[in-house]
C-alpha cells in the first residue's frame, strides 16, 4: 500500500495539482464521507483522492444531515451503502465505527475516532520512508499524550517492526491494550529525554485532542514533554520530526521545531492525499 502511494505521488508532478490521475481506477466509484468531528486535512484529502481516482466524493455532517436530528448510525450505513461504495467516517466513540461497519454492506474507512487514527498513520510511515529511513529497526519517540495518534503508531509499529519509546505523564499514559497491540514493540517511560535519547523519529500531537475538555491539570502534566530545540538535539542528528497538525504551537512543539530543518509536517500532510488514495484502491481490491 505505501509503494502505491509513493508511486502515485511521484507521477504527480506540476500543475495544476487538483488534475485527475490518468489511469482513473475508480471511475464510477462514490464515497461517503461522514463527519461528526472538524476537519481539514481528512476532508480535503480524501475528497481529492476520490476525485482524482475517477471517484465521487460525498460529504456528510451532523450539522446539515439527518444524523444531527437522530438517525441512527445502523440506518444511515444501509441508506448510504444503497448509493455509495465506500464510506468515510470520523466520530468520537469507536464503537459508533464499528456499528457503521457492521450495518454496511460497503467498505468503511476510519477517518479518527477517540481510539485511533489509522489513516493518518498511514501517511506518516510514507514520510518517513521518502525521508529515507526504512521502517524496520528505527526508533520512534512519542511525547505527550496517550492519545489516537500514539494507538494507531503503536499498532503500526507491531506490524511493520519498527520501536516506539513513548513518553507520557503517568495519568495520560497509553492503556496497556493499546501498548499490548504493539506486539512487544511499544515501552512507555516518563522521561521526555529517555523517549528521546537515540531517535530516529520524534513525533508529538495535540495535548487536548477534540472533544477533550482543555483542563488546566493536563497541561500542567504536559509541558515536560514539550517538543522544543533542546528535547530534539537529544534525539539522533539525523532525526526528523513528525506532527499530524493541527498544530498548537508554543504548547506541544515549539515554532522552532514545526518550522525547523529536521520537521516534516508538510511533507507529512500532503502525504495524506496519496496515502488516502493508496487506502481507497485496498478497499477496492486493487493493490495488497
Ligand atoms: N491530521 C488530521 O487528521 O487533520 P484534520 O483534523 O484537519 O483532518
Ligand atoms: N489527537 C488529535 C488528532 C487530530 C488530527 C485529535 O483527536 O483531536
Amino acid at each position: 500500500m505505501l509503494a502505491d502511494a509513493i508511486d502515485r505521488k511521484a507521477a504527480r508532478v506540476g500543475w495544476p495539482k487538483a488534475k485527475l490521475d490518468a489511469d482513473a481506477p475508480l471511475s464510477g466509484y462514490a464515497l461517503a464521507m461522514v463527519f461528526e468531528k472538524n476537519s481539514t486535512r481528512t476532508r480535503v484529502s480524501f475528497d481529492l483522492a476520490i476525485t482524482q481516482l475517477g471517484g465521487v466524493p460525498i460529504v456528510l455532517d451532523t450539522a446539515t444531515s439527518q444524523l444531527g436530528r437522530g438517525e441512527s448510525i445502523a440506518d444511515t450505513a444501509r441508506v448510504l451503502s444503497g448509493y455509495c461504495d465506500a464510506i468515510m467516517v470520523r466520530t468520537d466513540d469507536h464503537a459508533k465505527l464499528l456499528e457503521m461497519a457492521h450495518y454496511a454492506s460497503v467498505p468503511v474507512i476510519n477517518g479518527l475516532t477517540d481510539d485511533s487514527h489509522p489513516c493518518q498513520m498511514m501517511a506518516d510511515l510514507q514520510t518517513i520512508v521518502e525521508s529515507g529511513k526504512s521502517l524496520p529497526g528505527l526508533k520512534v519517540a512519542w511525547l505527550g499524550d496517550g492519545n489516537n495518534m500514539l494507538a494507531s503508531l503503536i499498532e503500526a509499529a507491531g506490524l511493520m517492526h519498527f520501536d516506539v519509546v513513548a513518553a507520557c505523564p503517568q495519568s495520560f499514559a497509553p492503556s496497556d491494550a493499546v501498548v499490548a497491540a504493539g506486539q512487544g514493540r511499544a515501552r512507555v517511560v516518563n522521561d521526555a529525554a529517555e523517549a528521546v535519547a537515540g531517535a530516529d523519529i520524534v513525533i508529538t500531537d495535540t495535548w487536548i485532542s477534540m472533544g477533550q475538555a482543555h483542563a488546566e491539570a493536563k497541561m500542567a502534566a504536559m509541558w515536560p514533554y514539550q517538543v522544543n530545540e533542546a528535547l530534539m538535539a537529544q534525539a539522533k542528528p539525523d532525526a526528523k520530526f513528525l506532527h499530524c497538525l493541527p498544530a498548537h504551537r508554543g504548547e506541544e512543539a515549539t515554532d522552532a521545531v514545526l518550522d525547523g530543518p529536521q520537521s516534516l509536517i508538510w511533507p507529512e500532510a500532503e502525504n495524506r492525499l496519496h496515502a488516502q488514495k493508496a487506502v481507497l484502491r485496498w478497499c477496492f481490491g486493487q493493490i495488497g
